[in-house]
Order: structure tokens, then sequence, then C-alpha cells
């Protein structure tokens, strides 16, 4: 694919598909307030933020996982999900300083990322996008998309409880968690 193909802009403002039902600044710095959100190929400078980010080839995961997360995932764009989450996330030079494979030491050995996440499939469908890979100035290192059913929030909720508590969040400095409903 493309990089255009790639690269999503989460705008938000007064306009946008997605209505802003929650916004909080889970640590560091907060977003200015907003109520809609729209997400587009291409940027709109007449809104109050916007967030970017590109689709890039997978990390950490490795065959069985692939494989068992291909068996049970869905797209985005699916009729019931009229829930979507916005959670961009920043972490620490700490984090940046280590290698590759302790970084998927903490991910996955000791914070169980892909496991915990693997149970709450299908009801989520998600999109991982990278911001450090457009540049140094991004506020973000990673924008984080989510839809899911209003009847699976409550799971959604706990799925992220449960990654807050891990040794991989010991290294998320800044997390803005935005909730959105579909109009
Ligand atoms: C819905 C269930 C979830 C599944 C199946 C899942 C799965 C994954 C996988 C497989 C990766 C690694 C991609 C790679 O190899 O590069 C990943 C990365 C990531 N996920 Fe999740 N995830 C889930 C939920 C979440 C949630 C709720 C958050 C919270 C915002 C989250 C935040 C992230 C972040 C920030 C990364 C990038 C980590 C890094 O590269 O340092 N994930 N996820």
């Amino acid at each position: 694919m493309n990089t255009a193909a790639r690269l999503f802009h989460f705008l938000g403002g007064e306009a946008g598909p997605w209505r802003v039902i929650a916004q909080q600044a889970v640590v560091g710095a907060p977003l200015a307030p907003v109520e809609h959100v729209a997400v587009s190929p291409t940027p709109d400078s007449a809104c109050g933020w916007v967030l970017r980010g590109i689709t890039s080839n997978e990390r950490y995961v490795e065959r069985g996982e692939k494989e068992a997360l291909v068996a049970r995932q869905q797209s985005l764009g699916r009729p019931q999900s009229t829930r979507a989450a916005l959670i961009p996330l920043r972490k620490s030079a700490a984090w940046w300083a280590l290698t590759q494979d302790e970084r998927r030491d903490v991910f996955e050995a000791r914070s169980r990322h892909i496991e915990t996440g693997l149970r709450y499939l299908p009801a989520v469908a998600r999109r991982l996008h990278h911001c450090r890979d457009l540049g140094p100035d991004e506020p973000f290192d990673f924008i984080t998309w989510f839809e899911y059913a209003p009847v699976d929030e409550p799971e959604f909720d706990e799925l992220l409880q449960a990654l807050r508590a891990t040794p991989e969040w010991a290294f998320v400095e800044r997390e803005v968690d935005i909730r959105l409903a579909a109009l």
C-alpha cells in the first residue's frame, strides 16, 4: 500500500461523524476539548487539533500470534460498531533506548499485551498508527483507534485497565482517552 493510503488524520473540532462522549488525559498533558472527531486522509487547518499517524509493518508479533490474530480479528466499519475510542500515546525516552528484544520482553513476556488483547477479539476492532515514522515533532508516538458495539464498552474498559497495570504502561508518559459515538 502506498504511503498516502496508510496516512490518517484525526481531526478534533466542531464537526465530524463521531461525537465525543468523554475526553480525559490519563497521564501527561490533555488535548483541547472538542465536540466531534473525523478520520480523514488529509489534514484540515480549520479544526481544533489534528493528530496524524501511519500504519506500518508489525514490530513484535510472532508467527503463532499472527495466526491467532488473523483468525479472530474483524475489520473497522462494522455497522454494530457505533462506539469508538481514540487513544493517542507517547512512550518515554527510556522505552526508545531499549533494544528491540528488550522491548518485546516488556511488551509480551512481561505484559502479555497480545495474549490479553486476543481475549477481546472479535468484539473490539483496532488500527494502530505510528507517528515517529512521520518525523521528530509529532506530539504522540502512537495513535490507537478501536471500534466496538455499545454493549462491549465495559469489556473494553476492563482491557484498558488490565493493560494500564502492566510493565509496558510504566513507559507511557502521555495518554489521552477519547470516547466517541457514531452520529
Ligand atoms: C483489542 C485488543 C488488542 C489487541 C489484539 C492488540 C494487539 C496488539 C498487537 C499485536 C500489537 C503489536 C503490533 C506489532 O507487532 O508491532 C499492539 C501494539 C500496540 N497496542 Fe495493542 N492490542 C489491543 C488493545 C490495545 C489497547 C486497548 C491499547 C491502548 C491504547 C493498545 C495499544 C497499543 C500500542 C500503543 C501498541 C504499540 C506498542 C509499541 O510498538 O510500543 N492496544 N497491540
